[in-house]
């Protein structure tokens, strides 16, 4: 199976999405409901086109040699710096609410390929106890991304994970503000330092705050203990006119690269991307909105499909901007506009 196969697939059987050649926000735009991005509808390209805008210094002189895509994170191997995003609630994408078959086809393709699935707690109360039955049953690598509740909410959550062999644990803090928590009778809360270091407390396992877009977000972060932030708008789903995470990612590599692992997510597609993220400093990337078309365009089958390119082409990519490993990557290799 080919991603393009995939893809057309997808096209059969999802809703609001168009599975799209290039998948930029522009098909999708303003459907919320559906994957697209706030009104007027433009984050997810602005996310996209970021990437674009920063090239590739095409130099292939180094020695000849393997390339190793491998890495390590909080501890772990893995056999590429890739996450798959959490989705809350796939009836984004569907009539019946497919979120915990979504998230088992979703960790077993990442478990087969070396990487790391990351999973949504949305609304359903069978998802969380769905996604760690699954993660058992495949032996998966997976981080629950709880949603911005009130403190005791979280930790309940967390408490399901704690004993089990979760890589860490996050909380998303940038759709605190969505009226939809309201409108389904959630108490969603913006955070504090103080309130990130109560949740990172009640864990073992690593801690990661996922949303963060600022220096003084970063800083405060690592204040509060996280041992990984994502760097990341929300695909342009929570607020408008925001700045690409491209954009921003230099700053807070700048300001907190070695206190924290970075990872940054937002219209990341494919393998020169990956390229761009991790030379400007990332030490992983994560992608959403492509998985959901592989996983209705082909189950695990078509998330490893996916994946399998990425490798192909992450590792293409950094041979010929002269890299044989992932410490070999650096903003030289880089052109910004
Ligand atoms: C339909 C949909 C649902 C999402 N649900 C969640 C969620 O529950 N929790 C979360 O942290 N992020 C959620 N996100 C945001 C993604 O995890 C990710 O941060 C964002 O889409 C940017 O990555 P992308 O451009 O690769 O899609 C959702 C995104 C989409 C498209």
């Amino acid at each position: 199976m080919t991603y393009g196969e995939v893809r057309e697939n997808a096209r059969k059987t999802i809703l609001n999405c168009r599975a799209c050649p290039e998948c930029n926000g522009l098909g999708c735009g303003n459907t919320l409901p559906g994957p697209g991005s706030k009104a007027p509808g433009n984050g997810a390209h602005v996310n996209w086109q970021a990437w674009k805008d920063i090239r590739l210094n095409f130099d292939t002189f180094a020695e000849d040699g393997p390339v190793d895509i491998g890495c390590t994170l909080f501890g772990r191997s893995f056999a590429l710096p890739l996450m798959s995003g959490p989705i809350g609630s796939m009836t984004q994408y569907s009539k019946e609410d497919v979120t915990v078959a979504f998230n088992d086809g979703v960790m077993e393709g990442t478990a087969a390929t070396g990487t790391i699935d990351c999973f949504g707690d949305g609304l359903a109360q069978v998802t969380l106890p769905g996604a760690l039955e699954s993660m058992v049953r495949h032996h998966a690598d997976a981080i629950p991304v709880f949603n911005p509740l009130q403190n005791d909410a979280i930790m309940k959550k967390m408490d399901i994970f704690e004993e089990s062999n979760v890589l860490a644990m996050c909380v998303v803090v940038d759709s605190a503000g969505l009226s939809h928590w309201k409108h389904a009778g959630f108490h969603a809360s913006s955070k504090t330092v103080e309130d990130l270091r109560e949740l990172k407390a009640h864990t073992k396992k690593p801690f990661l705050v996922k949303g963060i877009m600022t220096v003084k977000g970063a800083r405060q972060a690592v204040e509060a203990g996280a041992d990984g932030i994502i760097v990341s708008n929300h695909g342009g789903r929570a607020l408008a006119d925001v700045p690409g995470t491209a954009e921003v990612l230099p700053e807070i590599v700048k300001a907190v690269k070695g206190e924290t692992t970075i990872i940054v997510d937002g219209g990341i597609r494919h393998g020169v991307d990956m390229v761009k993220a991790i030379a400007i400093g990332a030490d992983a990337v994560l992608i959403c909105r492509p998985f959901a078309v592989a996983w209705f365009g082909g189950g695990a089958e078509g998330v490893k499909t996916y994946i399998e390119l990425l490798k192909q082409e992450f590792s293409e990519a950094m041979y010929m901007v002269g890299a044989r490993k992932i410490s070999d990557l650096n903003p030289e290799m880089l052109r910004f506009k």
